[in-house]
C-alpha cells in the first residue's frame, strides 16, 4: 500500500473557519414579502426545511445550509442588520428611505414592486384646502416631511400605522403617503394617486461588520440571489452600496 505524504497543515489553516462552518443568521420582513423571498432563496437552490410562513415560530435553524432565519417585522429589519443581530436582511426600499439605517444595501432583489405615491380623495386631488398647511397621514413621516419640503409645501404630518386609506374619508388628513402597488386599495377608497414620490422593491442588506468577518459566504449569497433575481438594476458590481449613511466601499472580490 502506498503511503502519501501530506502537506503539513499551518496553524493559520487549522485557525481559519471553513467555509460550510460559518452560520449566517438572515432577517425575513413577514407579511406580503414573505412568499416572495422564500421563493428567491429556493429558486437559488437552498433548501429551506421546515421555514414555514404558516407558523408562529420566529426562528428557523437550517444548519445543513448554514444559515438561521429570523421572521420580524418588515419596520425592524434594518434594525436587526444594523445592530449585528442579524447578518443580513430583506427589506423595502420603503422601509430603507424612511429609516436612514447604517447598512450595506448590496442587492435589488426586484419582487416587492410597488410605489410611495401621494393620494387623495377624487375631486380634492388637484387643489389643497385653502389652510395654510396641507394634513398629510401617513406611516412614512420622513420620507413624506423630505418630499414636501424640497417643494417648499408646508405640511402637517399625521402618523398612522395602518390602514392610512381611511384619513381622508374620515376627514382626518387633506392627503395620504401610502404604499401603492396594484391601486385597488385607493380605488376602494375613493382616491387618486397625486404624485409619485419613489419606487420599492425587496432589497438586501447587510450589517457592516458581517460583510467583513463573513465576506466569503455573504458574496457567495448574493452572487447565487442575484443570478435568480428578477432585476437587471441595483448594483450588479462587486462594490456593496451603503443604504444611506457615508461612503461607498469596495468590496474584495472572492478568491475560489
Ligand atoms: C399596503 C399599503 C396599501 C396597500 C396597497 O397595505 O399600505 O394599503 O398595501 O396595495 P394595493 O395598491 O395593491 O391595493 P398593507 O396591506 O401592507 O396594510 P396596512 O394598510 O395595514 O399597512
Amino acid at each position: 500500500m502506498g503511503w502519501v505524504q501530506r502537506s503539513p497543515v499551518t496553524k493559520r489553516e487549522r485557525l481559519r473557519p471553513r467555509l460550510a462552518d460559518i452560520m449566517l443568521t438572515i432577517a425575513l420582513s413577514k407579511g406580503k414579502m414573505l412568499d416572495l423571498t422564500l421563493d428567491v432563496f429556493r429558486r437559488a437552490g437552498y433548501a429551506l426545511g421546515s421555514l414555514s410562513t404558516e407558523s408562529r415560530r420566529l426562528v428557523f435553524p437550517c444548519p445543513e445550509i448554514g444559515m438561521t432565519f429570523l421572521i420580524v417585522r418588515p419596520t425592524d429589519v434594518p434594525t436587526y442588520v444594523e445592530y449585528g443581530a442579524a447578518d443580513i436582511g430583506i427589506v423595502g426600499k420603503d422601509v430603507l428611505m424612511e429609516q436612514d439605517s447604517d447598512v450595506y444595501e448590496p442587492l435589488d432583489l426586484g419582487f416587492g414592486a410597488c410605489r410611495i405615491a401621494v393620494a387623495a380623495l377624487k375631486g380634492q386631488a388637484s387643489r389643497d384646502r385653502l389652510s395654510s398647511k396641507i394634513r398629510v397621514a401617513t406611516k412614512y413621516p420622513k420620507i413624506t416631511e423630505r418630499y414636501f419640503n424640497q417643494r417648499g409645501v408646508p405640511v402637517e404630518i399625521v402618523k398612522l400605522y395602518g390602514s392610512i386609506e381611511l384619513a381622508p374619508l374620515v376627514g382626518l388628513a387633506d392627503r395620504i403617503v401610502d404604499l401603492v402597488e396594484t391601486g385597488n386599495t385607493l380605488k376602494a377608497h375613493h382616491l387618486v394617486e397625486v404624485e409619485c414620490i419613489a419606487q420599492s422593491t425587496a432589497r438586501l442588506v447587510v450589517n457592516r461588520a458581517s460583510l467583513k468577518l463573513k465576506h466569503a459566504v455573504v458574496t457567495e449569497l448574493i452572487k447565487k440571489l442575484r443570478a435568480v433575481s428578477c432585476t437587471t438594476t441595483g448594483s450588479r458590481t462587486s462594490a456593496p452600496r451603503k443604504s444611506s449613511r457615508g461612503a461607498r466601499r469596495t468590496v474584495k472580490r472572492t478568491r475560489r
